[in-house]
């Protein structure tokens, strides 16, 4: 039986996989260790979105390779994105490797980590049938906490042409309705109050009987101990009407939306594949906030794309200012294997789309730090949660939280607030988080 450690790199995806693998370990008999240096087995579920998604990688395995030296028992394993798209090169690149996993194999690993102890080394990579793609959901173990994430799809059908993910997580599959709420449930009885539905693109998500999104969202609503939901990515061309009522009709939505725009140029959107123009966006921005008017919205993007002019950049800082962000992840583009992009002529050099980067990250954060010091003063309900940053002194603790337009707010207050949303005063902004304080009442009193 083994001690296991898993370095989990990349998205909310792998962070959920990391649970389904840590769990049917546990089935077989192995234990989570504590730390890796108490492992006897270590797995990196890996990220390749980027080349220095990938790097890191490489690093973390070349060290664990000479720990390998001194520790011949260690077995080593490599799992998710990077898995897939290397495949067995892996295996000769990195002698002290012991095992491959691609991403739907992920719930074959107590088997094929008997055949490691056997002797052997593996790759399983490639894909496999829906069914066995969404095994391992329910009933995972979870570190207790009060918010989650739920996987409702895996894959991707754009094919927007920068992206490995169509490629290595496969083709869209969607859980079935009756077995996320099932999960919501269970998850509900273990005393987590939020649920992020997450996928690669949620709002193409169908059932078999052809409900959408919008659908779901209404029935996970129904399960009355989940005080917010949230969700995460969505594609804009896929917003429709019924998710955009969703936020007038549901009350536990959370009032925020996260949503990649990649580029502010037509001319740019149109080579990435994005399939909406920068017109139909703003519309869609327009209409969400019609629908509810404190919407936080978030993005991507992406700088330096293959021929990004000075004119392209300058329209993505225009959309910047325009819609005004809450927040964005912006990189510079980095070119991947096997996708379209990666073989356009016209890249920017780094050094050009570094500067651009630099400039656009800077005018986000004077606007993140703007609209947060709008917040000062206002009460906002949050999310109450342990700050494991902090301590306690006396009969207070340091609690932490998110607003419903995904804001962190650090405040004091006392720990049965935990799990409750809690009326807190906003008295201090900054670009990252907020700092607020409850009232005398609330401080004192249990919220029931
Ligand atoms: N499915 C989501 C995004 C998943 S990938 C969506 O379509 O919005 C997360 C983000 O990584 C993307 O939104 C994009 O901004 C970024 N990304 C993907 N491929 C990239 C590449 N080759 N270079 C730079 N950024 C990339
Ligand atoms: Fe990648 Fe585009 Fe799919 Fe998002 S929608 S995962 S960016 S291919
Ligand atoms: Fe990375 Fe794979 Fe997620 S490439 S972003 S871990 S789907």
């Amino acid at each position: 039986m083994r001690s296991v450690f898993i370095h989990t790199f990349g998205c909310q995806m792998n962070v959920r996989d990391s649970e389904r693998i840590m769990t049917s370990l546990a089935e077989h008999g192995h234990a989570p260790a504590d730390t890796p240096p108490q492992a006897d087995c270590i797995i990196l579920n890996t990220c390749a979105i980027r080349k220095k998604a990938e790097e890191k990688v490489y690093s973390l395995l070349g060290r664990l390779e000479k720990r390998k030296l001194r520790d011949p028992d260690l077995l080593l394993a490599v799992c998710g994105c990077v898995a897939e798209q290397e495949g067995d090169l892996l295996l000769r690149r990195f002698p002290g490797l012991d095992l491959v996993l691609g991403t739907h194999h992920i719930t074959r690993i107590p088997e094929l980590i008997q055949k490691v102890e056997q002797g052997e080394r593996i790759c399983a990579v490639g894909s496999r049938s829906d069914q066995e793609r969404l095994e391992g959901y329910v009933h995972t173990r979870r570190d207790p906490s009060i918010s989650t994430f739920v996987t409702i799809m895996e894959g991707c059908n754009n094919w927007c042409s920068y992206c490995v993910v169509p490629s290595l997580r496969g083709r869209e599959v969607c859980r079935p309705p009756e077995d996320i709420t099932r999960e919501v449930k269970e998850l509900a009885g273990l005393g987590f109050r939020e649920v992020t539905l997450i996928g690669q693109n949620v709002n193409s998500y169908r059932s078999e009987n052809g409900a959408g999104f919008a659908r779901l969202l209404h029935s996970v609503a129904e399960i009355p101990e989940i005080l917010r939901i949230r969700f995460a990515t969505s594609h804009p061309k896929d917003i429709s009407p019924e998710l955009i009522q969703a936020f007038l009709k549901i009350p536990v939505l959370a009032h925020h939306i996260h949503l990649p725009v990649q580029s502010g140029s037509n001319h740019i959107l149109k080579r990435m594949n994005r399939r909406y123009t920068r017109e139909e966006y703003l519309e869609k921005i327009h209409c969400l906030r019609e629908s509810c008017p404190d919407i936080a919205i978030t993005t991507d993007m992406i700088i330096g794309f293959p021929g990004e002019t000075p004119a392209d950049f300058e329209q993505t800082m225009d959309l910047l200012n325009e819609v005004r962000f809450d927040g964005s992840f912006s990189f510079c583009f980095s070119p991947r294997p096997n996708t379209r992009a990666e073989t356009f002529p016209d890249r920017i050099d780094e050094h050009t789309a570094r500067i651009r980067l630099q400039k656009y990250q800077a005018r986000q954060d004077e606007i993140t730090l703007a609209k947060n010091r709008e917040l000062v003063g206002q009460k906002l309900m949050v999310l109450a949660e342990q700050d494991r940053d902090s301590g306690t002194s006396m009969g207070t603790s340091a609690l932490t939280g998110r607003t419903s337009t995904n804001k962190i707010v650090h405040f004091l207050g006392r720990k049965d607030l935990i799990g409750f949303l809690v009326p807190v005063r906003i008295t201090k902004a900054a670009t990252h988080s907020l700092k607020g304080s409850v009232g005398e009442s609330v401080f004192r009193a249990h919220p029931n």
